[in-house]
């Protein structure tokens, strides 16, 4: 296999697709288009595309390394159900207008929270009443401190960019609520992640 191509590789990314995917089969439509938000290396869309045949993959990443990256494992994989990535910021306005669900992995933290509030209210501007916006990393829960890992993790952030950092999971349902979600379906995940379940409220709820 020639590797000297686009292709990057995140060990996490082969680490939490498995678990990501079984919330994943519970909480995405049967059909229909799922936009990732943050697609990075590109592996967890074509993972999950391959197990999830009924639905088609919009990814997504504002980063050049990262389109390409995308560009050539969906080329690779040869499945016709993963549309060309887009180039999305999530604090600008969203070049799309529809999706049926929307995953993003592992940015919120690594970002502004400006990026939060761009995700939410563009995904609430786009997502049908009822649909699925999940979100997957590691969060601050009231009255927990955080796991040692998680707060080396959040120090090694902040360290990077003062913006950057984990989020408390208080104030992101509290972002969701205001912008059109319900509270979020919270499912514990291994190394002490967490994987949220927001679904868009409609307009009259
Ligand atoms: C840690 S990587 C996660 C990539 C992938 N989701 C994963 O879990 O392997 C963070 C990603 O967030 C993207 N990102 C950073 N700021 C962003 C923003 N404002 N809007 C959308 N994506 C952003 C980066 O380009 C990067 O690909």
């Amino acid at each position: 296999m020639n590797m000297s191509d686009n292709r990057l590789s995140a060990p996490s990314a082969l680490r939490n697709r498995d678990p990501i995917l079984a919330v994943l089969r519970e909480a995405l439509p049967a059909s229909g288009t799922v936009l990732e938000i943050a697609s990075g290396s590109g592996e967890h869309v074509i993972h999950f595309a391959k197990a999830l045949p009924g639905l088609s993959f919009q990814p997504s990443d504002p980063a050049e390394s990262a389109m390409a990256s995308i560009a050539a494992w969906s080329e690779e994989s040869g499945l016709l159900s993963i549309l060309p990535p887009l180039q999305l910021d999530a604090t600008a306005p969203w070049p799309v207008d529809a999706a049926d669900a929307i995953i993003c992995i592992n940015m919120i933290h690594i970002a502004p929270w400006a990026a939060a509030q761009g995700l939410f209210a563009e995904a609430a501007r786009i997502l049908p009443p009822d649909s699925p916006l999940f979100l997957y990393g590691p969060y601050r829960r009231p009255g927990r401190p955080l796991e040692a890992s998680n707060l080396a993790f959040d120090e090694s952030l902040k360290a990077r960019d003062p913006a950057w950092g984990l989020r408390d999971l208080d104030a992101v349902t509290t972002l969701a609520e205001a912008t059109g979600f319900a509270e979020p379906e919270v499912t514990e995940m291994p190394a002490n992640n967490l994987a949220l379940v927001f679904r868009r409220r409609r307009v009259r709820d």
